[in-house]
């Protein structure tokens, strides 16, 4: 077990080293495939709580955990979009590097909501809950109307 655990480390190490030289398309891949990945992050977190908020389940308990982690991925969003990753399969479009003052508002806008509903994700109260994710969804739909392709999957 130990072997194969220093094994597998080294490998990584030695794969990491080698990639380093013509890096650039394969990082610019992992960059399209890391930000969809924490999209996708935000789109659960989103599903689970208005599946929570419309009663499907229980869980009213939870809503403060999922605010956090909108909170804490709506921070890390800030950072998914890095010049290069506007090519190959993404649906990000080529406006985000084109105006970035403009998207700045929006990423600007997603962290509002989502530190709003943190402070009231605890509360219990149902209007005051689904108001603060209503506001978050208008800041999901505002990016996405100006900065995403029209969906392919
Ligand atoms: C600042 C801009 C911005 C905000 C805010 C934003 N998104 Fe996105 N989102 C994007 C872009 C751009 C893509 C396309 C990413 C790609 O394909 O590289 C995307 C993709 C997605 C995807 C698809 C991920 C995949 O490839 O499977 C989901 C789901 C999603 N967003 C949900 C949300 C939700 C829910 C919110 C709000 C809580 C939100 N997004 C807020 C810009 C944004």
């Amino acid at each position: 077990m130990k072997t194969t655990a220093l094994t597998l480390g080294a490998l990584a190490f030695a794969m990491g080293l080698g990639l380093s030289p013509a890096a650039t398309q394969a990082d610019d891949e992992g960059a399209i495939k890391h930000r969809q990945a924490v999209m996708k992050a935000v789109g659960g977190n989103m599903g689970a709580m208005v599946a929570i908020l419309k009663g499907q389940v229980g869980f009213m308990e939870d809503m403060p955990l999922h605010a956090r982690a909108m909170n804490d991925l709506a921070q890390i969003s800030a950072r998914i979009f890095p010049q290069g990753s506007d090519f190959g399969e993404t649906d990000a479009k080529e406006a985000i590097w084109e105006k970035p003052d403009a998207f700045k508002q929006r990423v600007q806008a997603f962290q509002d909501a989502a530190a709003a509903l943190t402070k009231v994700a605890g509360s219990g109260d149902k209007g005051a809950i689904g108001g603060a994710i209503g506001n978050l969804g208008k800041s999901c739909k505002g990016c996405h109307d100006d900065f995403r392709k029209e969906h392919r999957h």
